[in-house]
């Protein structure tokens, strides 16, 4: 499964993996990383789908000079840098449940 922001690259991204690996289940899902909101309706997502995941790959990064704010007003290199990668380590050891409670 696929994680991007944008649906086009992401599309395409898809079709390459399932191009040159033969395997057709390549899933894609849409989020903006900066956006917590984002990921966790992407988990949600996933949990409807499947029941495990195995290996959890954060590759998705930001490095922007200037100072920006992401859709909940955090600073955008520590949003996706970080705090995405944080909230998806969830997808592996949590429920979507447990991670909106505990925070
Ligand atoms: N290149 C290096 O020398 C190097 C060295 C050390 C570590 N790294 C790390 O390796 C990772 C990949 O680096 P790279 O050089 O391949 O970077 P890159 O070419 O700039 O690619 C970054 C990727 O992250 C995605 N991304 C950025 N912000 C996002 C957001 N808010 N939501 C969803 N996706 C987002 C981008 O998506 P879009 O395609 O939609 O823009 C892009 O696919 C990064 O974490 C980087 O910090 C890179």
């Amino acid at each position: 499964m696929l994680v991007c922001r944008d649906p086009g690259k992401g599309e395409e991204a898809r079709r390459a993996i399932a191009r040159e690996s033969g395997n057709h289940a390549v899933e894609l899902l849409i989020a903006d990383l900066a956006s917590q909101g984002a990921i966790r309706a992407v988990a949600r997502r996933f949990r409807e789908r499947h029941d495990r995941l195995h290996l959890l790959v954060n590759n998705a990064g930001a490095h922007i000079q200037e100072r920006r704010l992401g859709p909940d007003g955090i600073e955008l290199n520590l949003a996706v840098n970080h705090l995405a990668g944080a909230v998806n380590l969830g997808f592996g050891v949590a429920s979507v449940r447990y991670l909106r409670h505990e925070r």
